[in-house]
């Protein structure tokens, strides 16, 4: 028995992805996870949550944290995810999630989590003052996605240690419970020009929520004219872009905004510079900005509309949550009957 090879996963494919409601939504949010969410939605069945159980692992305001929901289920409606095709839904109103992470918190190991780097970095110096949610708050994921025994989680790139912790807890589980082929080895689809928003004002550190200044970032509620300035003060070198991509290492802030402009067009870093190499940033912010208001202006607009109408967006919310868990709830069965928890695997 033991030297046959490991049955490999055989389920259906099926995408997952969510996004936390612990602030105002940014281009990197748009670019590295939501529009990659919409090409997919028409080819798989695809499960996107509002991580509201991920969010209180820092304080979150309970008078605020419901509209904060609310306003990532916006962002996904208003960056064109279909609700009849994606199940939109909060993390916490299916409880499958906190009842495989419970298990998973049994399967996963000290040593793993130790090195998790966003842990590390989220925690700062006051390591004993964090909960242990945030300590933990990978294996919850893990239980996000396995939950729902997802085959290709849609992420960017400052997800990929999550990713690979995911695989890990699903391999030690199935050979744990000797279940092999029992859960899939996720796949993180983290390719493609959006995967790592730098902020405007700093190409080394990735465009982020929590950044103090405002003018790092993009918000998709943006509007036009502010947009336009704050890509006017990024900051850039004085040269002018190169005629070919691989001149732009080493000039990390040159090299997010012509990421920027192809992950916004659709093409590559190559490609704008065919356009723009040899220009100065005189000529080319401008024609950035017009681009990011020419794509950002709709999915603000209709976000404001979602917005505005609070009783469909709850609509929403529970009919997602109602087709998540059926996918969910036989899957944390089976894992209890793996476990072995009462009546017995019998
Ligand atoms: P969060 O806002 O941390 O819940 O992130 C939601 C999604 O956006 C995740 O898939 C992140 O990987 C992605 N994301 C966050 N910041 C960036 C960024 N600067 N560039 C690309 N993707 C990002
Ligand atoms: N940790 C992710 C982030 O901060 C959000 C998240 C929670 C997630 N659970 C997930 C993403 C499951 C993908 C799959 O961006």
């Amino acid at each position: 028995m033991t030297d046959q090879p490991t049955p490999a996963y055989a389920g259906p494919e099926r995408v997952l992805s969510g996004v936390q409601p612990s602030g105002a939504l940014h281009l990197g949010n748009y670019l590295g996870a939501l529009k990659k969410f919409v090409a997919l939605q028409d080819q798989f069945p695809t499960f996107l949550f509002v991580a509201d159980m991920h969010a209180i692992t820092v304080w979150q305001d309970p008078a605020l944290l419901a509209d904060q929901t609310r306003e990532i289920a916006a962002a996904y409606l208003a960056a064109g995810l279909d609700p009849k095709k994606a199940a939109i839904f909060p993390q916490s109103a299916v409880r499958a999630h906190a009842e495989l992470a419970w298990v998973f918190n049994c399967v996963a190991r000290l040593g793993w989590l130790d090195r998790m780097t966003q842990f590390k970095e989220k925690s700062g110096k006051h390591k004993e003052r964090s909960s242990i949610g945030l300590y933990t708050y990978p294996v919850l994921q893990a239980a996000d996605i396995l939950a729902y025994k997802a085959t290709r989680v849609p992420v960017g790139e400052d997800q990929k240690q999550h990713l690979e912790l995911t695989r890990d807890i699903a391999a030690k589980f199935n050979n744990d419970f000797n279940a092999p082929g029992f859960f899939p080895q996720p796949d993180p689809m983290i390719q493609g020009p959006g995967a790592r928003i730098m902020s405007l004002r700093d190409g080394s550190a990735k465009m982020s929520k929590s950044d103090p200044s405002d003018l790092s970032r993009i918000n998709l509620t943006d509007d036009a004219d502010t947009i336009a300035k704050k890509i006017k003060k990024a900051t850039t070198d004085p040269n002018p872009l190169p005629e070919d991509a691989a001149d732009l290492d080493g000039r990390p802030e040159a090299k997010n905004l012509v990421g920027i402009y192809g992950a916004l067009a659709g093409i590559s870093s190559a490609e704008v510079l065919k356009q723009f190499g040899g220009q100065g940033f005189g000529a080319f912010k401008p024609a950035l900005a017009d681009l990011a208001v020419e794509s950002l202006a709709p999915v603000s607009d209709a976000m404001r509309r979602f917005l505005g109408d609070k009783a469909e967006i709850d609509k929403v919310l529970a009919d997602g949550a109602g087709r998540a868990s059926e996918i969910a709830e036989p899957v944390v069965a089976e894992v209890k009957r793996l476990v072995g928890f009462w009546p017995g695997r019998a």
